[in-house]
């Protein structure tokens, strides 16, 4: 379906427009969320280098509870405000943690987890929940990742609508 050993040695920015495209077609004709976010999950997953840990968390209307993912068991539920991904939902910005033992409250599910990017999903004003990003190295991700995650994740979002 794609390439991922080609990506894995591609610049960040090229890895992110190849990704971005191979999630518009994965999610192409398909509107249903836990579909479109368990193989949005998977494709980034195994298309990314140096990853423990991909997937989403969705707000029940009270907290933020684990939805698809690639990697290791999480915990289930988090508490707005709470960890990175209560953060980044709490506070509607991409939280980029290049060490996630600095991060005040950080929540750790797989202790491998050193550097962690959150991006928060509202669609306008309404919490959908949080795309979670975690790696085994430390000072993971930069800015190329964060506009690269918001990025697809608004391609995720959009595929939400779509029908
Ligand atoms: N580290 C996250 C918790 C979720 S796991 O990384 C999958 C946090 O602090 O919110």
């Amino acid at each position: 379906m794609f390439a991922a050993a080609a990506l894995q040695s591609a610049s960040k920015p090229e890895q992110y427009a190849e990704l971005c495209e191979q999630a518009r077609g994965l999610l192409h004709d398909e509107s249903d969320r836990i579909a479109n976010a368990a193989n949005f999950a998977a494709l980034v997953y195994h298309a990314l280098p140096d990853l423990n840990w991909a997937g989403f968390y969705f707000f029940d209307g009270t907290e933020l509870v684990v939805g698809p993912f690639q990697g290791k068991p999480a915990c289930v539920r988090i508490a707005l405000g709470k960890g990175v991904c209560g953060t980044a939902a709490a506070t509607r910005e991409t939280q980029v943690v290049r060490d996630v033992h600095a991060f005040p409250g950080h929540i750790a599910c797989d202790a491998a987890s050193r550097s962690e990017i959150v991006v928060p999903l509202y669609d306008g004003e309404r919490l959908l929940g949080v795309w979670d990003v975690d790696s085994p190295v430390p000072a993971r991700f930069d800015d190329a990742d964060r506009a690269g995650m918001e990025r697809l994740a608004q391609i995720f979002l959009d595929s939400l609508r779509r029908r």
